[in-house]
């Protein structure tokens, strides 16, 4: 039998969400305590409790026991810079500082022959051995940066949404692009990867200090004849970009309002950050849908700000979350969640653990509007799969003597995993880790 098409059931502790735990409660998810997912053609078919699917299976199915470790959907990263693994963990400097002082030197280097390559089968091994399955990712200002992104993605199947940046003044010569070359590389970027295989295209103006006028209307004129792509920029992070943004466009009403008037906030649009937001941007966005994008780890680190998750929902607001690397410290969506709980401890707000993985799985698929295709284990989902042992570190196993209940074990995961506590990783059905430079626990057998 074709390889493709022999059937695969993953068996484990099966959880996902088919709700927002923070408006439905218990009712937003599903726990299977023994349970199958059966794949094949890469698609989630059957999903259920073992006892009653493993009658059905037919005996050339391959069953890969997965117990006691937890089966989760693949997690989703909605902002990270592709660009940035070597930035990553660069001292001592606020956003506009930092972005000149490291990012804009390292992100020179991805004019030279194979760096782009290289960065890109880093980031990947990284993101799938912390069991991240799909990204918004921006490239660097270089077409070739996107190719070669989309050409390691489409090698891997892994669903992935990326852009090359756009970006035309205030960075050094060698970043930069203009309205005109950055509006025909990005177009010829869509025609090329927008929708082939499991490849998205964002329009990926940097931010609006880095664009003029001139191109962010040439990113609204692709956003308008591309209107499923999507678009991703940064807004509202730090007081002095703020403050720069403005000045740079004084006709807007606000922040917000720059990019609304170049038809930049919609459904579509992943704004990253969202920290320093008035009343009238909330409305803004909640009146366009556009999503906004916690960055908790980044925020923390730059010291941008604390982002107002419960604002947020209350104002009508989508919200994602994201690693923002490099900005960001850490590759693993579960240590982005332990920070984004600490952000809202010191609002006195709080996030369950069920909130925390929803975000990461199902609310993240909703805010890209890809929950048609990823963040579940339902049936007809493509099969991007997580598998977590929440014992795999001592402290992790020692805390775990005590945990009474699932919500408690899930708070503990939440709370102290890494990427130390992904077992395996799936990606349309197929397990990955063989790549090179996979560290050697994701390869171990069950
Ligand atoms: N604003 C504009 N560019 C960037 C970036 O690369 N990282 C972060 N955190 N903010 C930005
Ligand atoms: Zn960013």
């Amino acid at each position: 039998m074709n390889e493709d098409r022999r059937l695969r059931a993953l068996r484990g502790r099966l959880l996902w969400f088919v709700g927002d735990p923070e408006t439905s409660g218990d009712a937003a998810h599903r726990f299977i305590g023994d349970g199958l997912v059966v794949i094949a053609d890469g698609l989630i078919k059957a999903v259920g409790a073992a006892s009653e699917l493993l009658p059905t299976l037919p005996e050339e199915a391959e069953i890969v026991d997965h117990r006691p470790n937890l089966i989760m959907p693949g997690f989703i990263d909605a902002h990270l810079h592709m660009p940035q693994t070597q930035v990553i963990a660069s001292y001592g400097a606020p956003l506009m500082e930092w972005l000149n002082k490291y990012t804009f030197v390292e992100e020179q280097k991805l004019a030279q022959q194979g760096h782009p390559e290289k960065l890109t089968r880093f980031l990947l091994d990284e993101l799938l051995a912390s069991g991240t399955t799909t990204a918004a990712v921006y490239c660097s200002v270089h077409r070739q940066s996107a190719e070669a992104f989309f050409a390691e993605s489409e090698r891997r199947n892994t669903r992935m949404i990326a852009g090359k940046v756009m970006m035309d003044r205030n960075a050094p010569a060698a970043l930069t692009d203009t309205a005109e070359s950055s509006y025909a590389d990005s177009k010829a970027l869509i025609e090329r990867w927008h929708g082939r295989g499991r490849q998205l295209y964002a329009i990926t103006p940097r931010f609006a200090v880095t664009s003029t006028p001139e191109q962010l209307a040439a990113a609204g004129r692709l956003a308008s004849e591309h209107p499923d792509c999507f678009v991703q920029t940064h807004i509202n992070e730090n007081q002095a970009e703020i403050s720069l943004a403005c000045q740079l466009y004084p006709n807007a009403d606000d922040y917000a309002g720059i990019y609304r008037d170049y038809g930049l906030l919609g459904r579509q649009s992943l704004m990253g950050h969202c920290i320093h937001m008035t009343k009238h941007e909330w409305r803004a966005f909640a009146e366009a849908g556009a999503v906004a994008v916690f960055c908790p780890t980044s925020n923390l680190f730059l010291g941008s700000g604390l982002f107002d998750w419960a604002r947020a929902k209350r104002e009508g607001v989508r919200v994602a979350v994201a690693t923002d690397i490099g900005g960001g410290t850490s590759y693993s969506m579960l240590r982005t969640m332990a920070e984004a709980y600490k952000v809202l401890q010191l609002q006195g707000q709080s996030l369950s653990a069920f909130a925390a993985l929803h975000a990461i799985t199902r609310g993240n698929a909703v805010a890209l509007g890809l929950d048609h295709l990823i963040g579940s284990l339902e049936p007809g989902r493509e099969a991007d799969v997580v598998v977590l042992d929440p014992a795999a570190t001592r402290a992790m196993a020692h805390r775990l003597e005590t945990a009474r209940d699932l919500a408690e074990e899930l708070f503990v995961l939440v709370t102290l995993g890494d990427e130390r506590n992904v077992a395996a990783t799936y990606v349309a059905g197929e397990r990955v880790g063989d790549q090179p430079s996979t560290p050697p626990f994701l390869a171990k057998s069950i």
